[in-house]
């Protein structure tokens, strides 16, 4: 069911509430693909009623970045939902999130700011404000839906790590669920801006999946030194890549390695054809 409304979400949600049902939501600014669908299908596994939201969320944006022509495909979206049995596709606009007339900014608005370690680094390094805007309208929708669950992706590591923090520092009663990334079968992983991408772009992008799997391999032949893990990017790396960053951390607190361990986990950002891609992997399973 597709609902615009907060009202109504709460309405739906309380009834739900009062049979004692369990609730999953899966945060999503929509144009979903497989990805995305392994969240609502771990979430339709885990809990008896699931609330997908559709939201292209505008503070999460910087002034420069694509919040304009970000994919919107919401008919279709509503229709995969469907196919995988979620009960509410929750899809508000930017004036139902954020009152009328409200000028987006935290002059007049009430955002969440993730601690400065978390975002001063990878992504945050770049996109300015981009995690108080992710924070911000996450926790809105914590409070909206008020589920058990919320279920986010691997592949964009440094999000649920501080989702994660945000919900420990905040003691928000809800469990997060991370999932592991969805690649296609080159090893390119699933995004939506992959559909900014021309066919000899989707290779050249297959670079970043490759440059994170030679370094595990690499680990695991033994080398350990981070510098020399990340130097090994450069047998991958043209003219048509514009590397932002390659950063060696730990998977779970973000602080920096010199020396990688079982804990760590490899990101990458890269643009392709002025797409800006992130990728990441684990160094190991345990
Ligand atoms: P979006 O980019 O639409 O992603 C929604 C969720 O899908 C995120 O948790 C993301 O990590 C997950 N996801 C995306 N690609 C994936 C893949 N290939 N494999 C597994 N999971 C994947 O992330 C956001 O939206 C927004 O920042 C949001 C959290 C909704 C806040 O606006």
């Amino acid at each position: 069911m597709l609902v615009h409304s907060i009202e109504e979400v709460r309405e739906e949600v309380y009834s739900w509430k009062k049979e004692g049902l369990s609730i999953g939501l899966v945060p999503t600014m929509g144009a979903l693909h497989e990805g995305h669908l392994s969240l609502i299908k771990k979430a339709k596994a885990t809990c008896d009623k699931v609330i997908v939201s559709d939201f292209v969320n505008p503070i999460q944006f910087g002034p420069s970045e694509d919040f304009d022509k970000y994919p919107r495909t919401l008919e279709a979206d509503v229709k995969l939902c469907s196919n995988e049995g979620v009960d509410i596709v929750f899809a508000p606009s930017a004036n139902e999130m954020y009152g009328e007339g409200n000028r987006l900014s935290n002059d007049t608005l009430t955002y969440v700011c993730p601690p400065f370690f978390y975002v001063n680094k990878l992504c945050g390094k770049t996109r300015t404000g981009h995690f108080d805007g992710v924070c911000t309208v996450v926790l809105k929708l914590f409070n909206i839906v008020q589920p058990n669950y919320a279920f986010f992706g691997q592949k964009d590591a440094q999000q649920v790590i501080i989702i994660k923090k945000m919900v420990k520092d905040l003691n928000v009663p809800i469990k997060i669920i991370q999932c592991p990334i969805v690649r296609e079968e080159s090893g390119l992983a699933l995004s939506s801006r992959n559909k900014y991408l021309s066919e000899s772009g989707k290779k050249d992008a297959l670079v970043l999946s490759r440059i994170l799997n030679n370094i595990k391999s690499c680990y695991k032949k033994g080398i350990k030194d981070v510098s020399a893990l990340k130097e090994t990017a450069y047998d991958f790396l043209n003219d048509k890549h514009d590397l932002e960053y390659l950063e060696i951390v730990d998977r779970e607190s973000l602080e920096d390695k010199i020396t990688a361990d079982d804990n760590s986990i490899a990101l990458i950002a890269c643009r392709v054809e002025n797409v800006r891609l992130i990728d990441n992997i684990y160094l190991s399973e345990v």
